[in-house]
């Protein structure tokens, strides 16, 4: 090295602030006093994530098109689950999931613009056709169910998580643990990292960022093969993403 290249680098070093430590992925934030809403939590997807939460130690609140099941199925569930219609859900919680059907998505959530706004919502829908020869993603003209939702809420704070979760293991008391990765998508790394904590709040289970919400269709489209997956070995199959 000359002398003037050893000048400028030390010169450089000078004027450059210290670079700050990168953050810990898995320095999440505390989420426990977070109102959790469940839209469509009468069935076994929302009935399974608010028993899990719930169980975890979280406030949760099913959602329905009609207050009395919502009500009836917080009751089936105890933990101090409470049950109230769609639109009162959202106004409530803080954090709302999305679990009804992809027929019914688009409708439920431009219905909800209103209460969902500056909302932490959160998409779990995988819009899949069955046919004889069993399940197949299909193609939302805005490329995903959670850019769908992105679409109709601008003013909500749009992210996709739990696709990919067994409804009949969330809703079994017997099992303590969720032996599972979450793979978590969103714009906003705040956000995305509340929904990791979220997660990880379930025993077994870790909140992994997985890409901004442009990703999601092979997000949403990969519970086609997970559903063949449990036809083939009689199972509940999760996914672990290995090495982190
Ligand atoms: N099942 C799973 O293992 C699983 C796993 C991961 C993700 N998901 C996703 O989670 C979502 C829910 O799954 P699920 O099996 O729980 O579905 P589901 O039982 O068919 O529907 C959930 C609830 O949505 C409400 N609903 C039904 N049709 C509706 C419509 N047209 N508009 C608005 N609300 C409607 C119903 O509640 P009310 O009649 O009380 O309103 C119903 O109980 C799906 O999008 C699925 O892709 C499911």
């Amino acid at each position: 090295m000359t002398s003037t290249e050893s000048t400028e680098s030390s010169d450089s070093s000078a004027q450059t602030p210290a670079k700050a430590p990168a953050k810990d992925p898995w320095d999440l934030p505390d989420v426990s006093g977070l109102v959790v809403g469940v839209l469509g939590g009468t069935g076994p997807q929302g009935k399974g994530l608010a028993y899990r939460l719930a169980r975890a130690g979280q406030k949760v609140i099913i959602g329905s098109r009609a207050a009395e099941r919502a009500q009836a199925a917080a009751e089936e569930l105890g933990h101090g689950v409470e049950g109230a219609d769609n639109a009162e859900t959202a106004r409530r919680s803080d954090i709302v999931i999305v679990a009804v059907p992809w027929e019914g998505h688009g409708k439920t959530l431009e219905s909800l613009r209103e209460e969902l706004t500056g909302k932490l919502v959160v998409d779990c829908v995988n819009p899949l056709g069955f046919d004889k020869k069993g399940a197949y993603a299909l193609k939302p003209e805005e490329g995903s169910a959670a850019e769908q939702a992105a679409a109709l809420l601008p003013d909500s704070r749009v992210t996709a998580a739990f696709h990919h979760l067994s409804a009949v293991l969330l809703q079994d008391p017997e099992t303590d643990e969720i032996d599972t990765d979450v793979m978590v998508l969103g714009e906003v790394r705040a956000d995305v990292e509340i929904v990791q904590a979220l997660a990880g709040r379930i025993p077994g289970m870790r909140g992994i960022f997985a890409g901004r919400l442009r990703n999601a269709h092979q997000v949403e489209a990969l519970v086609a093969n997970l559903i063949s997956v449990n036809r083939r070995y009689k199972a509940h199959a999760g996914l672990r993403l290995t090495d982190v």
